[in-house]
């Protein structure tokens, strides 16, 4: 009998994985603890999915860390968030660098406290040169804000005669959202049984398939990423073709 791992083809993996990590409070509320408690659970269940990513070969991890919506938390949630992911980054550069590991930000990183600011640019300056796995921390992020941003840069190009209306094309659209230069995730999974895309990468997610699970992020292990990646290898992905047009290209 093969092992969950084994079960995957290595061949067929996909480049790029997204992940809303959602049930942190639920689960600490389940524990009579506080929601805190929950993030900070949560951590391990990073450090899992970020090493798994890499063993197996995936180029790119995404994890929905904080939304713009986020920030209408609590003030006392919201404060030790950022003080979690100063802490979790600090303690976590010198891993990503033995392991090969990029770490890049996508959302409005100009809006996060100072320190996190500093903490963030100073783990990509140190993990620059990696190859192996690039792990996007999105942050302050929110496709509705990312898409919004692209628009007014590019309407400021044309307004400034560097581009004409009809030269716009899904190419110049996708160089100016904050994840210009990678691949489209192939696969999105969100945790803790909810069946939403919460403003989280709308563009990029147009053909990414969707894979729920009722497991509550701080729960999440090694094993339950195998299971989504074996999930996506059963599907067909027919990009709008028939699916006998799919198993026959030509
Ligand atoms: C969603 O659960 C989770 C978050 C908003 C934060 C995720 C953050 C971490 C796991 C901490 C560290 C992360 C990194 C990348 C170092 P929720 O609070 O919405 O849960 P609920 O839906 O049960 O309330």
């Amino acid at each position: 009998m093969k092992s969950v791992k084994e079960q995957i083809d290595l061949n067929r993996l996909p480049k790029h994985i997204a992940v809303i990590m959602d049930g942190n409070g639920r689960w600490a509320k389940s524990k009579g603890a506080s929601r805190i408690f929950g993030h900070q659970n949560g951590v391990k269940s990073v450090k899992e999915t970020v090493e798994a990513c890499a063993e197996i070969g995936v180029e790119y991890l995404t994890l929905y860390a904080f939304s713009t919506e986020n920030w209408n938390r609590p003030a006392e949630e919201v404060q030790a968030l950022m003080e979690l992911l100063i802490k979790t980054i600090f303690d976590e550069t010198p891993t990503l660098n033995k392991n090969n590991i990029r770490l890049l930000a996508i959302g409005d990183i100009k809006s996060l406290p100072a320190k996190c600011q500093e903490q963030l640019a100073s783990a990509m300056k140190e993990t620059s040169k990696n190859t192996r796995l690039s792990l996007v921390l999105a942050l302050s992020y929110s496709s509705k804000w990312e898409i919004m941003n692209a628009i007014k840069q590019i309407a400021q190009d044309a307004k400034d005669g560097k581009l004409a209306p009809e030269q716009i094309n899904e190419v110049i659209f996708e160089n100016h959202l904050s994840t210009a230069g990678m691949p489209h995730p192939e696969l999105m999974i969100r945790t803790s049984g909810e069946h939403r895309i919460s403003n989280f990468l709308l563009w990029q997610l147009a053909y990414a398939e969707f894979y729920f699970t009722d497991v509550m992020w701080p729960d999440f292990r090694r094993e339950d990423l195998y299971k989504a990646i074996i999930s996506y290898q059963q599907r067909e992905r027919r990009f709008g073709k028939t699916g006998e047009q799919v198993k026959q290209p030509n």
